[in-house]
């Protein structure tokens, strides 16, 4: 039995984890798996439920399962508590505890022709990126003081945020990067602010040797931040393996997303060292936040979730055809033209989480996958009977990362 922690957390992150688990199930009855689901309080509704962010109970639960699932954390209603009771601090504890060091989003630019990106499409075409983000150090965990300014008489503070990384850290995820680079098309691009900061410097040193040394049939290139933050919108065809570190990673999937027309896409693993048993810790999130505005609204996209879970077969659990099922069927409903408000047309009609959720259980369980939209129709789950299927059959890579 395959034990899955499920860590819904806030905001829309247990409409959209449930349309995961929906589509876990679909695929462990079709393929004659036993998944047991345990949920685990993580964030503002860990805060709420046992006074703080990221409960004993919760770790234990993570450190024993076979793989994580997780919505997200975070909220207006928490937003004033003291650092220590904040929903962001229980997932950056979870990510440290469990050293899940390496995590990686992929961006694609959208094979279904009418699912438009803002961006036009001879600047998308070709668009295949796995972004490679050091997940466990950096500014994110470093010193932090909030201290008075002596002498200031109106009440003055200093802020700091220390960022640091070690060799041993940047070497971990730069390998991480080039062994995906592997098996795709060979390029590592690392991104810095070597001009500026040492810890970029650094990084620069550490990921030349690791490529050089290790990886001799990797191709690497170095880029700035800034000037690399313009070419993923200009270029974004031109990149393969994107390796950054912690808050720069952050910032720069947020706006890669909009290449794949929207945030609710995206999907994430992370992914830590293998144990002595050989297992690898992994937790899987969409990218994209608790979203509290349209929290219980039943609109959130769930695909970053439900392909988040399609990560978690591939990498935690080895279930490759089992993976590229589920990321078949998203295709095959969001082809269908069965979305929900983000990325509906003006002239389209928009569909409910629970909805699109279901809809991709359905083409999961269905064998024949090309023919689901067809299969909508005769379910009456609303799809257009004018338009035929357009989608395609671009299936993800396999990658393995040990
Ligand atoms: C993410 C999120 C988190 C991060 C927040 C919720 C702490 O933005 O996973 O991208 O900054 O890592
Ligand atoms: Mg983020």
């Amino acid at each position: 039995m395959t034990t899955i922690a499920l860590l819904p957390g806030d905001g829309v992150g247990p409409e959209v984890t449930k349309q995961a688990k929906i589509a876990l199930e679909a695929i462990a009855r079709k393929y004659g798996h036993d998944f047991r689901f345990v949920r685990a309080a993580i964030g503002g509704d860990a805060i709420d439920t046992c006074g703080v962010p990221l409960p004993d109970a919760t770790l234990d639960l993570c450190r024993n399962a076979d793989a994580i699932m997780l919505g997200a954390v975070g909220g207006p209603k928490w937003e004033e508590m003291p650092v220590p009771l904040r929903p962001e601090q229980g997932l950056l504890a979870l990510r440290r505890q469990l050293g899940l060091f390496a995590n990686i989003r992929p961006v694609m630019a959208p094979t279904i022709p009418w699912l438009l990106s803002p961006l036009r499409p001879e600047i998308l075409a070709g668009t295949d990126i796995v972004f490679v983000r050091e997940l466990t150090g950096g500014i994110y965990f470093g010193e932090k003081k909030l201290e008075p300014v002596a002498g200031c008489a109106r009440g003055g503070e200093r802020a700091t945020d220390s960022a640091t990384y070690t060799t041993d850290e940047i070497a971990s995820v730069v390998r991480v990067a080039a062994r995906l680079a592997l098996e795709r098309r060979g390029l590592v691009t690392s991104v810095d602010k070597a001009n500026v900061l040492e810890t970029s410097r650094l990084w620069r040193k550490v990921a030349t040797a690791v490529i050089r040394d290790e990886f001799p049939c990797v191709q690497l290139e170095h880029r700035l931040v800034d000037s690399f933050s313009m070419d993923i919108i200009l270029r974004p065809s031109t990149f393969d393996v994107v390796v950054t570190e912690n808050m720069f990673g952050d910032i720069l999937t947020d706006e890669a997303s909009v290449l794949a027309g929207s945030i609710g896409m995206l999907a994430s693993a992370s992914l830590g060292h293998p144990g002595i048993d050989g297992r690898r810790p992994g937790m899987y999130e969409p990218i994209h936040g608790s979203a509290p505005n349209i929290a219980g609204c039943d609109v959130a996209n769930p695909a970053g979730a439900i392909l988040s879970a399609a990560m978690l077969l591939r990498y935690s659990l080895g279930l490759h055809d089992e993976a590229a099922c589920i990321e078949a069927a998203v295709e095959t409903v969001y082809g269908s033209g069965y979305v929900t408000p983000d990325l509906a047309q003006p002239d389209q009609p928009a569909f409910h989480t629970s909805d699109v959720g279901q809809a991709v259980a359905r083409a999961i369980a269905d064998a024949d996958l090309c023919a689901s939209a067809a299969q909508f129709e005769r379910l009456n789950l609303g799809c257009r009977s004018d338009e035929p299927s357009r989608t395609t059959a671009r299936r993800p890579r396999r990658a393995t990362m040990d």
